[in-house]
């Protein structure tokens, strides 16, 4: 039996540490969530809450299992909160130096025997791992968005993370209600590794003059998938998405992983999906 973990730390509260914190604490965990956007915590507080409303609505939790729910959550612009986490998350932009420098700053931070997790789309491990101080206990934990309702997290060890910390965060994820994979560390892991080249290719289409209703509804109609290509891309975030094609480029060292220039061009007007209102639709 590996070590029982009681309290999780999430760092970013953007679209994906919101619904980690929101998992954790309705598998009867502490969460502490913390980011440097105060703003970003209060839209991940909003957007927990109309979540669990709508889970009431739905009978699957009551009133009362909501306020246990947000009695367990807490959130945080100060680092030095996440020093009681068993178990800590990072769940921030999708750029290697950003989170190498904030691994650096977490270390003095953290409980001596805390496990670090890294939900990062495509970043080697092991690079990250280094970067912290705790090689062996520093795992891939990558969750699916949207989090409360994508069933897999995709496992990935780095070159020094030791057996107890696979186990114990394969029994996490388990107990959040996750199914696990076991990836390798290589850039995209499984799922990106698939499914970004396809996203790629479909945003190629839509600059060689395809409509972008065609493109989705092909794929929707056509392959039963459930949004199109670039409905998902917005809903991912076209930062996140470019962030990942351009270390699949380099990494792999093969032209067709080269990001598409029309992806590049939303990315420098800020049009980044979802998240920011535009991306390849208006919301
Ligand atoms: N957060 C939380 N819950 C959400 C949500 C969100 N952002 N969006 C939708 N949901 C919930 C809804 O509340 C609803 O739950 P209830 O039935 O309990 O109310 C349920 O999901 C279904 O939603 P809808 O009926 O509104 O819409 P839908 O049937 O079209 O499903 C979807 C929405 C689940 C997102 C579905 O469109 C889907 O599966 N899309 C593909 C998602 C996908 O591929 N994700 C992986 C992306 S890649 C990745 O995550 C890795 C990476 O590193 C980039
Ligand atoms: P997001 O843009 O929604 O949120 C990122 C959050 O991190 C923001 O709230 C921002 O304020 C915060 N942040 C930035 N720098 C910070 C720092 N130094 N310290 C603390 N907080 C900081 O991004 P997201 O979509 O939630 O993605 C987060 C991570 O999860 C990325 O590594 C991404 O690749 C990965 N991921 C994303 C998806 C997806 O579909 N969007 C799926 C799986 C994994």
């Amino acid at each position: 039996m590996a070590k029982s973990i009681s309290s999780v730390g999430v760092i970013g509260a953007g679209q994906m540490g919101a619904g980690i914190a929101q998992v954790a604490a309705q598998a009867g965990r502490d969460a502490v969530i913390f980011d440097v956007a105060e703003v970003a915590l209060e839209k991940a507080k909003s957007g927990i809450a109309r979540r669990l409303d709508r889970a009431i609505e739905k009978e699957q939790i009551s009133t009362a299992d909501k306020s246990a729910i947000e009695g367990r959550l807490s959130y945080t612009t100060k680092l030095a909160d996440l020093g009681g986490s068993d178990f800590v998350v990072e769940a921030i932009v999708e750029n290697p130096e950003v989170k190498e420098k904030l691994f650096q700053d977490l270390a003095p931070h953290l409980s001596k025997d805390a496990i670090l997790a890294s939900n990062t789309s495509s970043i080697s491990i092991t690079r990250l791992a280094k970067a912290s101080d705790r090689p062996e206990r520093f795992i891939g934990m990558h969750f699916m968005n949207p989090v409360p309702v994508m069933e897999l997290v995709e496992i990935i060890r780095g070159l020094q993370t030791s057996d107890e910390t696979y186990q114990v965060t394969k029994e996490l994820a388990e107990n959040m209600g996750k199914k696990t994979v076991l990836a390798i560390d290589g850039p995209g892991f499984i799922v990106n590794r698939i499914l970004c080249p396809m996203i790629n290719e479909a945003i190629y289409l839509l600059q060689e003059g395809v409509q972008p209703d065609d493109i989705d509804q092909a794929m929707m109609l056509g392959t039963n998938h459930p949004m199109g290509p670039l409905t998902l891309a917005d809903f991912v975030g076209l930062d996140t998405l470019l962030s990942i094609l351009e270390l699949f480029h380099r990494e792999l060292g093969e032209d067709k992983y080269r990001p598409c220039p029309l992806l590049r061009k939303y990315v420098e007007a800020g049009w980044y999906g979802k998240k920011a209102g535009k991306g390849f639709y208006t919301y």
